[in-house]
């Protein structure tokens, strides 16, 4: 038993710790100046995407404009990023892909990304680049520990394709339905199902993997943004066609870490809220005061 006197000394020391620490841990609020880098240069455009500036740059922009991990290519006027896994990512985490950029808003550090594999009428030649389950998703503690350029933003969701032996029903599988038959040319003549013939869903949100079914294999996971995925999720009729449309509009990724490098620098944790960076960091007391002021 703690006796009252004890309890409130134990008490007291936890409050002192609690101040201490107020004092101690430093938020400051990043403003959105230019970077000193970017004074002399123009903007480059590609195509839809008219207002390419720091921290972008298109490729053959003078060396001094833009971040390199921030470059796009313009092909055939579609700006394109290529997306690469960090080189110390574990080997489930290994991508290097290219996709279109639909849209960068420098108010809210957000791109957003359309897989090429979508740019098509239909969904017969239907070739998605895969990405590790929850990279770019809410929530993604790989992005958070791994990326450092681009983060998920909370809009994101995985959609994950499945293919199964045998027919599956259950909610929140839907099956893709006439994208089947792309693969299936000059397999009706065998009497074994061939992995061509399976049945092929794709699942919406979160999901358990412990509980696939025995006959069901994963395949890939492609993002696609909150809003579809609500809408789709609301809808009582959902299609394989609805979730085409909706990967068409893309999925955002955020790149407000380009603005994080002192921060980081100093062992802060980085961060975003509405539209402004903030930057976290405990100090030794003596330099309380000092390193208050946060630079950009
Ligand atoms: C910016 O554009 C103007 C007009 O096109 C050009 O004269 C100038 O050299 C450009 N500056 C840079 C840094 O590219
Ligand atoms: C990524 O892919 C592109 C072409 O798709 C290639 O040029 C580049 O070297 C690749 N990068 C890495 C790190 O593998
Ligand atoms: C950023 O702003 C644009 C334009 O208002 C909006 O379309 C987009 O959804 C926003 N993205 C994020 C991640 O907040
Ligand atoms: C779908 O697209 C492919 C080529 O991408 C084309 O050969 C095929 O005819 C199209 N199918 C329909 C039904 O439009
Ligand atoms: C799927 O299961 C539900 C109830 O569990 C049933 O109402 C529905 O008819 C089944 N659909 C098929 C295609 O078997
Ligand atoms: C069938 O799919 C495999 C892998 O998924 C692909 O390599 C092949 O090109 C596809 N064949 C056709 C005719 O689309
Ligand atoms: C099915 O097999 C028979 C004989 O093995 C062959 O003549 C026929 O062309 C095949 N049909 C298709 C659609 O491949
Ligand atoms: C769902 O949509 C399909 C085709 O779009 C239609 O044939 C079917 O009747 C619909 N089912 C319900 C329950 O609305």
């Amino acid at each position: 038993m703690v006796s009252g006197g004890k309890r409130r000394r134990v008490f007291l020391l936890v409050i002192q710790k609690i101040l201490l620490l107020i004092v101690l841990c430093l938020t400051s609020r990043c403003c959105k100046a230019q970077h000193k880098h970017d004074q002399h240069c123009n903007t480059s455009s590609c195509g839809n995407i008219r207002d390419i500036r720091y921290p972008f740059r298109l490729e053959g922009d003078p060396q001094h404009c833009g971040l390199r991990d921030y470059q796009l290519a313009c092909n055939n006027n579609r700006a394109i990023l290529q997306l690469k896994s960090p080189p110390d990512a574990g080997y489930d985490y290994k991508f290097n892909y290219s996709y279109y950029v639909e849209a960068i808003t420098y108010d809210n550090f957000s791109i957003r990304l359309v897989d090429p594999g979508l740019d098509k009428d239909n969904c017969s030649s239907l070739s998605l680049h895969s990405l590790p389950y929850n990279s770019f998703s809410r929530n993604s503690i790989f992005t958070r520990r791994f990326f450092p350029s681009f983060i998920g933003s909370y809009n994101n969701y995985d959609v994950v394709f499945i293919s199964c032996q045998n027919p599956v029903n259950r909610s929140g599988y839907v099956d893709t339905g006439f994208c089947d038959k792309r693969n299936t040319t000059s397999t009706s003549n065998t009497t074994s199902p061939s992995p061509l013939q399976n049945h092929n869903y794709f699942v919406l949100g979160e999901m358990d993997f412990s509980e696939l079914e025995d006959s069901c294999n994963i395949g890939s996971s492609v993002l696609a943004s909150i809003d579809v995925v609500s809408r789709l999720l609301t809808g009582d009729n959902i299609s394989f066609s609805d979730l085409y449309d909706g990967l068409a509009y893309g999925f955002e990724l955020r790149w407000y870490r380009a603005n994080c490098g002192h921060c980081v620098a100093r062992g802060g944790w980085c961060y975003y809220i509405e539209n402004n960076i903030y930057c976290d960091y405990c100090v030794e007391l003596s330099f309380a005061f000092d390193t208050r002021i946060f630079h950009c």
